[in-house]
């Protein structure tokens, strides 16, 4: 009588050829699908660095202006200090002639960007992927006259952590906005209490100092923009910027909302006597500026939501930097005390100002409440 056995072993085997197969399938699909991912993610760092080819035919050779020495602190060469071109000035400039003027819009945009947060940054790195700004991180576009004179403003203290990850995105965005900039870091010195608005005045007051900015564009540290087209420039009315927050579900947290990102003119910014001193801790100084430009009758120009995201680097509440209880109390009489505090009775002491690589950075002894 036959034995059953080969055909037992036959279906065996049969059965194991089969698993094998699935799982070699299965392999092969988690294979490409990390290596697709990988090819996005490293689509998506190019697109944030800008493409360097697209760079260098908008605005010329990348050039390093100044040197860094051993204390990180930048040299820069007089010309840049300036605000002027160094070395590689364009033919037409170099001529004598004038530049055209940018366009309205900039060729280099490239509209929605992804930004993460998971990966840290040094500033080495991103020194190296902006070889075209300047010390005191400054740029103008080479190849056209750009449209406005921007100081970007940003109250600072501690979140060194978090302005990597700024100047990392907002260096290229600027760049391609083609925008004539420069980067001020505004360092409250000492463990009093934090106060935002009258750093920002400083900011502007210091600014000014170096430059005839014609547009002030006042950030705070820990917000990106999501899209490039969302300009970091000033408009016929005051702006503001950070529209659609992931913290607060990509809307706005109600309609005077004019936190985050703002941006105002000159003109505009000294038409409200700039900022409030006042507010010390946290909320309620960014109300007081927009019932300021209300009670002059301006209204608040604003991006789309899509084009306004952005995204908040998560972070605990600051020490020294509690609720201002007195906030409500403050907003409610803006129109009473605008005239009497702001940048004209503004006073505080220099500490340092650091002509840095990326950014410059003014620290100040502001006082206390
Ligand atoms: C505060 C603002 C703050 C807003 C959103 C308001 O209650 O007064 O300063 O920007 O909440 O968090």
């Amino acid at each position: 009588m036959a034995s059953p056995e080969p055909s037992v072993n036959f279906n065996l085997l049969h059965r194991t050829c089969k698993l094998v197969v699935v799982l070699c399938f299965l392999h092969i699909s988690v294979t490409v699908f990390f290596y697709v991912r990988s090819l996005d993610i490293r689509f998506a760092f190019v697109q944030n660095q800008q493409s360097r080819d697209a760079n260098d035919t908008a605005t010329g050779k990348a050039t390093a202006t100044g040197t860094i020495g051993s204390t990180g602190a930048a040299q820069p060469p007089p010309e840049a200090q300036a605000g002027g071109q160094a070395k590689d000035e364009p033919a037409a400039a170099a001529a004598g002639k004038s530049l055209k003027k940018c366009p309205e819009t900039s060729p280099l945009l490239v509209g929605p960007l992804r930004v993460e947060f998971n990966v840290p940054v040094s500033l080495d790195d991103v020194r190296k992927a902006n070889p075209q700004v300047g010390p005191g991180g400054r740029y103008k576009p080479k190849d056209c006259q750009a449209l406005q004179k921007v100081a970007v403003v940003i109250p600072f203290r501690k979140r060194d952590e978090h302005l990597k990850f700024w100047l990392y995105y907002l260096h290229p965005i600027l760049q391609r906005q083609q925008l004539d900039y420069a980067v001020y870091v505004i360092n409250q010195d000492g463990e009093e209490t934090f106060n935002r608005a009258k750093l920002l005045n400083v900011g502007y007051a210091e600014a000014m100092k170096d430059y005839d900015f014609d547009c002030l564009v006042f950030s705070d540290v820990d917000l990106i923009p999501m899209d490039d087209r969302n300009v970091y420039k000033c408009f016929s009315q005051p702006r503001h910027l950070s529209v659609s927050m992931d913290k607060f579900g990509f809307r706005l947290p109600y309609k005077q909302y004019f936190g985050g990102v703002s941006s105002m003119m000159k003109d505009q910014y000294l038409s409200i006597n700039g900022f409030p001193n006042n507010y010390w801790g946290w909320g309620g100084e960014d109300d007081d500026i927009y019932n300021r430009l209300a009670s002059k009758g301006m209204s608040i120009s604003r991006p789309s939501g899509e084009v306004g995201k952005c995204r908040m680097i998560r972070h605990e509440r600051d020490k020294q930097n509690d609720p201002n209880p007195q906030r409500f109390d403050r907003i409610a009489h803006t129109r009473e005390t605008m005239s009497k505090d702001g940048i004209k009775s503004l006073s505080y002491k220099l500490v340092a100002k650091e002509t840095l690589a990326l950014y410059t950075k003014i620290t100040v002894d502001i006082g206390k409440p």
